[in-house]
C-alpha cells in the first residue's frame, strides 16, 4: 500500500502565491489521499467532547497511539476551525465529520474551507445526489488548487441510527442493505473516494464495487470486552477489518475508558 505522508507535510498554496504557477503545473498525481499503512493508522479516535480542553487532553494521551482523531458536529461547533487547526499544527490528522448536505455549489465551498484546513478525510451525505458528490470530489481535486495531500471524500450511505421504518417514512421503500449498496456504487460513480458504512454492509459492498481504492469508513465498532452503550448494529474490531473495512471510527471504548491508552493499545493488538 502507498506510504500515507505525515501530516506536518502537509500543505495548501493558492495558486496566487509566488510558486503558485509552478506549482500548478505539476501533475495532480503527485497529491495523494490517505490510505492506511499501518495498523495504528486504520483507528480513528472519536473526540465526542464538548469543549477544546477535554478534547485536547484525549489527543494528548493518545498521541502516538492512533492514527488520526474524528471531529464531528458537537465539538466543531463549540470550537470552530480553530481547533482543527491546532490539533493538525500537533502533528495529528483530522478528520473532519460535517457530512455536508446542500445544494452543489454550498458543498463544494464547504469542502474547500475543510481542505484548507488540512484534514485527511472529510464527509458528505450520498443523499445530496450525483451532482453534488462530483462537486465536492472537484472541490479538492481540481479547482487551480494544488494539496500536497488532498482530502479523501467519503459519502454517508444510510446512517446507521436509521433502520427500515424510518427509511417508510421519508419514502424509501426500498430493501435497506439495497439501498446502501446503490447509494455506495452513486458515491464512487461520482468521483468520491469511499463511504462511510455500518460493519453489517461492509462485505456487501466490498462483493458489489470492486474499484481497487475504495475507502470504507466504519462507525459501530465494539470490542467485545467494552460496553455496548447505544450502539446496535455493531461488530468487533477484528470483524470489522476482516470484513474489509479500511478504517475503524471509535468513540467511547476508548474514551471512557480509564486508560485510553490502553484501551488502544488493546484493540490495535486485536486488529494486529
Ligand atoms: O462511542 P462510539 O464508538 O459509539 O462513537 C462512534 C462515533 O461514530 C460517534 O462519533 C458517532 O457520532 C459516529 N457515527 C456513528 N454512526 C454513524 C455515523 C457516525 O456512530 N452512522
Amino acid at each position: 500500500m502507498p506510504r500515507l505522508e505525515s501530516s506536518t507535510s502537509r500543505r495548501y498554496i493558492p495558486v496566487s502565491e509566488p510558486h503558485g504557477e509552478f506549482l500548478k503545473s505539476m501533475p495532480l498525481a503527485m497529491t495523494t489521499n490517505p490510505t492506511p499503512a499501518s495498523v495504528k493508522d486504520r483507528l480513528i479516535v472519536a473526540l465526542d467532547e464538548p469543549d477544546r480542553d477535554s478534547a485536547l487532553r484525549l489527543v494528548e494521551r493518545l498521541s502516538g497511539t492512533v492514527g488520526m482523531f474524528k471531529i464531528g458536529s458537537q465539538l466543531f461547533t463549540a470550537e470552530g476551525p480553530e481547533l482543527v487547526r491546532q490539533i493538525i499544527s500537533s502533528g495529528e490528522r483530522v478528520f473532519l465529520d460535517l457530512k455536508f448536505h446542500d445544494i452543489p455549489n454550498t458543498v463544494a465551498g464547504a469542502v474547500e474551507s475543510a481542505a484548507k484546513l488540512g484534514v485527511s478525510i472529510l464527509n458528505v451525505h450520498t443523499l445530496g445526489g450525483s451532482e453534488m458528490m462530483r462537486a465536492a470530489a472537484h472541490a479538492v481535486g481540481d479547482r487551480g488548487l494544488l494539496w500536497i495531500t488532498r482530502p479523501a471524500v467519503l459519502g454517508v450511505t444510510v446512517l446507521t441510527s436509521m433502520d427500515k421504518a424510518d427509511l417508510a417514512d421519508v419514502g424509501i421503500t426500498s430493501d435497506l442493505s439495497a439501498e446502501v449498496v446503490r447509494l455506495a456504487a452513486l458515491a464512487r460513480d461520482s468521483g468520491l473516494d469511499g463511504i462511510v458504512a455500518s460493519p453489517h454492509e461492509i462485505r456487501l459492498i466490498r462483493e458489489c464495487i470492486t474499484a481497487e481504492r475504495f475507502i470504507i469508513l466504519t462507525p459501530g465498532i465494539r470490542p467485545a470486552w467494552s460496553d455496548k452503550a447505544d450502539q446496535k448494529r455493531i461488530a468487533t474490531p477484528a470483524a470489522a477489518i476482516r470484513d474489509g473495512a479500511d478504517y475503524l471510527v471509535i468513540g467511547r471504548a476508548i474514551t471512557d475508558s480509564p486508560d485510553p491508552r490502553a484501551a488502544a493499545e488493546r484493540i490495535l493488538e486485536e486488529i494486529g
